[in-house]
């Protein structure tokens, strides 16, 4: 198998800089060099800051951690692009192949009114916490694993439950709404439970508080133009929002909570 020899970059980057919450911020250029195309974007950006630092330069602030698209630390808009161009890609598993010698990149943080400016690329997520609190959970020991058929779970029921479950809570699916939604995040959540035996004693009671929750952080509505999906890099799809809208809408109308 022959691999593609790797090359260098050199790059105009444009990065949101913004010292606090309630500083302004604005687009700062910085050019770097001796980018390797084996890099990934926040290795990147790894370079630039030690290139900043060295001068005495303030590095840039960024959300990462696993660097391995578990952890949904890591987001961040590129090139107007929630994770950047490639679908079901994290920003920590985006490489810089994906770009060309000489190429402007524009980064910026996820811009939504639920998701406050902390400092540069750093936004406060604290709202999808506040939203899984709410009802994101089992009350149910569930104890050791059982053993494989001790409950049974039709396949589809459970492939339906294992996608909705593979959401990192990143955030991407607000920061690309035009209405900062977050209801394709809810909507995995709330599928995720719904779908597994664990999660029938709370059903209604789980949809009820994790959308006033939603509401109460001011996400935007979903108005159905499904960039949420095009963004998401976990493959989660709009039909947990249509889940999402028939639990809702039966624990309105059947539910004694
Ligand atoms: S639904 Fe997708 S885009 Fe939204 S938080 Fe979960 S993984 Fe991220
Ligand atoms: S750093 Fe964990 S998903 Fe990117």
């Amino acid at each position: 198998m022959s691999h593609a020899a790797s090359k260098n970059l050199s790059l105009t980057l444009k990065i949101w800089r913004q010292a606090g919450p309630k500083q302004p911020g604005s687009l700062k250029t910085y050019n770097v060099s001796g980018i390797s195309t084996d890099m990934s974007f926040l290795e990147m950006l790894d370079v630039l800051n030690e290139q900043l630092i060295a001068k005495g330069e303030e590095p840039v602030a960024f959300d990462h951690d696993c660097r391995e698209g578990i952890c949904g630390a890591c987001g961040v808009v590129i090139n107007g692009q929630a994770h950047g161009p490639d679908s079901g890609t994290t920003t920590c598993q985006l490489h810089m192949r994906r770009f060309q010698d000489g190429d402007t990149i524009v980064i910026e943080p996820w811009l939504a009114k639920a998701f406050p400016i902390v400092r540069d690329l750093v936004v406060d997520r604290s709202a999808f916490d506040r939203v899984i609190q709410a009802g994101g959970y089992v009350s149910v020991n569930t104890g050791n694993a059982p053993e494989a058929n001790t409950t049974l779970v039709p396949h589809h029921v459970q492939q339906a439950a294992m996608g909705a479950a593979a959401c990192i809570g990143c955030g991407a699916c607000v920061a690309s709404c035009k209405n900062a939604s977050a209801m394709l995040f809810v909507s995995a959540k709330v599928s995720h439970l719904a779908n597994v035996p664990q999660g029938q004693g709370e059903r209604s009671k789980r949809v009820l508080k994790m959308v006033a929750a939603m509401d109460a952080e001011q996400f935007g509505n979903c108005t159905n133009t499904a960039e949420c999906e095009a963004a998401c890099p976990a493959g989660i799809t709009l039909s947990n929002i249509a889940q999402l809208n028939r639990e809702y809408m039966k624990a309105v109308m059947c539910s004694k909570e």
